[in-house]
Formats: C-alpha cells, structure tokens, sequence
C-alpha cells in the first residue's frame, strides 16, 4: 500500500497540517500508522467528516447516565435520524457510497415500514424459518452446576441454525423490493455467510460471499453449505485473513457494484442505517423470549445474556428487556489473554475510533491502528463493536463481561453431555457466562440466548479439546 505523510495529506484534503493532526491524535483517519517519529496515511485513507457539522454529533464527556434515559421510549430515540447513540454511530464514507447508502436508508424507511413487508416477512419467519424458536429450560445444566436456572433462547433451532436468518431475510426482501439483483456480504463463521446464500436462494439473487481464508479452513462446514446454496464463496488472502479484512473486501467489492447489488451486512456494526436496520430485523428473538418467559415462568429472568460479536444476536435479544428491572449482560471473548491480540473483548479494552466507517469501540495497537482480534469463535474475532453496545456500555445501561476460549469450550461441551444440544462456539461463551453465575451465586434465574448450533464446530473443538471426549 503506498503511504502519504501529513503534509501531502493535508494539501489533498484542503486542511492544514495541524488539522491533520489533531484527526491523527483521535484515530479518526483510517489505517495510519506512526512509524520512525512520523505519521503515514494510506494514500486510499477517506477525509473523516468535520463531527462539528450538522448531524454529527459529538458529545465528548458524555454526562448521560442510564437514570436520564427513558428506556419505554429509547427505541424512539435511538439511533438518532443521522444514526448516533449518544456519540457512536454515524456514517463516514466516502461520497458515492454515501449515496448508496442513503438509498438504503430512505427505502429502509419507506419499503420496510409498510403493511406489504411486514406481512411477507412474517409469513417467511412463520413458514419458511420456523418461529417462534421457544424457550428451554436446562434443568439437567441448571442441577449440575449450582442452583440457578438456566434457560436458554432457541435460536439454533431458526432454519440455517442460527440468529443470523432472522437480519438475512430482511435484508434480502428490502434488496427484492429496491430490484437489485445480487446480495453481496462478509462472513466470519459462516454462520451468516449461509443466511445469506438461503435468502439469495429463496428470492432468486446472486449472492458473493467474502471470507477470509483462516476462517474458511476452520468453517468448511459452512463454506461447503454455501457452495451447494449457489453463492460464490471468495476467500480473503491479506492481514489476518478473518472476518476484519473480509469486511474490507466486500466493502471494496459493493462500492463497485452498489447500482445493481444490496450489502447485507450480518450484525449490528457499519455506517448508518445499518445498526438500525440489523437491530430492527434481530429484535423479534427478545420480543418473543420475554413473552415465552413469563408464560413459562410467570415471571421475568433476573439476568438475560448474549454474547457480542459484532452485536447482532445481543442487541436482538436486549432491546425488549431494556425498559424491564432485569440484568443484561454482553459476553464477549477473552480469548487467550487479556493482552491485544490474544482476544476480542472490544467493550472491555477497545478505544474510540472510526473503523469500516463508524465510530464506535476498537481494540488498537500501540500506534492507534486497528488491532487483529483472536478468538476461538470465528463469528466474534472483530475488532470492532456496534455503536449501540458501545453506548448502552457508556450509559450503564448493560454489563459487559469477558469469558476465555477455554471456558467457552467447557460449555460447549457441558450442554451437549448434559442436555444433547450442541451450541455454537460463539454461543457457548454466554453459556459459559451463565455457568459461572451458577458457580458463584446462591440463587436466580439466567435466560442464555443461544445463537446457534455447533454442528459447523464439531471437528476443530474435537481435535483442539479432546479431553472432553470419552476414550
Ligand atoms: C452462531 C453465532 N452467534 C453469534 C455470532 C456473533 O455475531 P453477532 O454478535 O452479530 O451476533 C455469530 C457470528 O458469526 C454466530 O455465527
């Protein structure tokens, strides 16, 4: 990549060098790096936008608190029409892509409001995706580790085996609906990679699929599911060769092809409308789960939990609760260690930064670069978190905890001896969560969302853990 020094920057971009840097100290310039007592900027780097122009909005010690918020009108609130939560969020992109993305958004607006899309999508979740998912309650899990209930979110049970559906077929209505011809989307794990091959399957679209090269070695389940659906599955050979770079690609890919095809981004992170849209579409697992749960159980759980990724799952399963007396509780990946690198805890040790065009948390290098994110789970190895975590984190609003490979891989294997259901890897760290919440308190209830099913996992934690197999 060639690189330009701050005063070639600064003459391209009409700014002057102290402006420069001034955007260099917020890490707001995309892919810098600080190198021999002096700052290069990617020649492709984009201008980040002026935050003191109308709509960006900035609110740099933010005084709010979880007591100013209105949470039975929050949805109402947030993100705000230029997509902010609070100060994370927005859309910094360069013009043409701008223009595509606005297009989504107004056709979000209009198309996906409508009488006429609600009803389709509803009959597809009802008919052709299986909901509702229900709701279990793991008395075997619960009795083995302690005495708090463990209930768990069927969401492994959606077809396709997980959350990722319920965003994907969304998503591929509105590109239906708008006439484009082709879906084009990253994946980490696969997991929505497939939903969205079924979905291009189901309408009839072509669908390119990027992922990265590591994770279509650990995934080959899922990259063999996509092949057969009828996508183009096109690996991602640069950087750590994972779910980071395979959003660079597509990104790069869509903005050449954005007039004929729809970015179905598969969690709650990217510019503006996209945390909004992937929340809207995820929400209904939340909605139902409250439901089901005060059918089954008269009352309310006092932890719900998911883990966080990119944030899709979680923020689905959140949002109805957020307005409820309950705990809410992100599980993110600890990885091998709390040293960058070795993990993907985000909220837990990530910094403000525009990354893949919106300001939220990210884990960094010393030099304020994107870090590489590691986890065991290919579906939560991004550097990056939704804007809304990022913000529901800031307000108090919920918890965020951290649990290691290792403990994922005990639940992992403890659901399925004990209940004969096989969760995801990615799902198995809120498992594990609520596993140690059954070690350490005395009584309570925690309702578990499992996002997925395991069955894409099966060889790598076989061969990586093989003491929890019988000899
Ligand atoms: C089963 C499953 N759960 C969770 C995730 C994490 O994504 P998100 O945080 O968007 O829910 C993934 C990502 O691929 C996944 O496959």
């Amino acid at each position: 990549m060639k690189y330009l020094s701050v005063a070639e920057v600064a003459k391209k971009w009409n700014l002057n060098e102290r402006r420069v840097r001034v955007l260099l100290s917020e890490n707001r310039i995309e892919g810098a790096i600080y190198k021999n007592h002096r700052y290069l900027i990617p020649e492709t780097a984009t201008k980040p936008l002026d935050r003191r122009v109308k709509g960006q909005r900035l609110f740099e010690d933010s005084p709010l608190k979880k007591t100013d918020i209105d949470f039975k009108n929050y949805r109402k609130m947030y993100p705000t029409p230029d997509g902010y939560f609070g100060r994370f969020g927005g859309s910094f992109l360069p013009p043409n892509l701008q223009k595509a993305f606005d297009e989504i958004y107004t056709g979000y607006l209009t198309i996906a409001k409508s009488a006429k899309f609600i009803a389709e999508l509803r009959e597809i979740r009802k008919n052709y995706q299986g909901r509702p998912t229900p709701i279990y309650h793991c008395q075997n899990l619960s009795n083995y580790y302690g005495k708090v209930q463990i209930y768990l979110k069927r969401e492994d049970l959606n077809h396709g085996g997980a959350h990722k559906l319920n965003n994907a077929m969304g998503q591929a209505l509105l590109a239906k609906y708008l006439g484009k011809k082709k879906l084009i989307a990253e994946t980490g794990a696969g997991s929505h990679g497939s939903a969205v091959a079924m979905a291009a399957a189901y309408f009839g679209l072509e669908c390119d699929i990027y992922m990265g090269e590591v994770d279509m070695e650990k995934q080959a389940a899922n990259v063999a599911r996509m092949r057969v659906l009828g996508a183009r599955v096109i690996p991602v050979s640069f950087g750590s060769k994972t779910l980071k770079e395979a959003v660079d690609a597509a990104f790069e890919n869509y903005a050449k092809e954005y007039k004929t095809a729809f970015y179905c981004l598969g969690s709650a992170v990217g510019p503006h409308p996209y945390p909004l849209i992937v929340r809207d579409f995820q929400e209904i697992i939340g909605r139902e789960a409250k439901q089901q749960y005060l059918e089954m159980t008269g009352e309310l759980p006092d932890i719900v939990c998911a883990c966080v990724g990119g944030g899709s799952n979680a923020i689905g399963m959140f949002e109805a609760f957020l307005e409820e007396p309950v705990n809410i509780v992100g599980v993110e990946p600890m990885g091998k260690g709390q040293e960058i690198g070795n993990n993907a805890a985000t909220i837990t040790l990530g910094k403000e930064q525009v990354l893949h065009g919106f300001n939220s948390l990210v884990l960094q290098n010393k030099d304020g670069t994107p870090a590489t994110a590691y986890s065991i789970a290919s579906g939560l190895d991004y550097p990056g978190v939704g804007p809304e975590h990022a913000f529901l984190h800031e307000v108090g609003r919920v918890q965020y905890e951290s649990v290691t490979d290792d403990e994922a891989a005990e639940a992992f294997f403890m659901l399925s001896k004990l209940e004969g259901i096989i969760p995801a890897i990615e799902s198995a760290h809120a498992l594990a969560y609520a596993i140690r919440c059954s070690r350490t308190m005395k009584s309570g209830s925690i309702l578990v969302n499992l996002s997925g099913r395991g069955d894409k996992d099966l060889d790598f934690m076989i061969e990586k853990y093989p003491q929890y197999l019988k000899q």
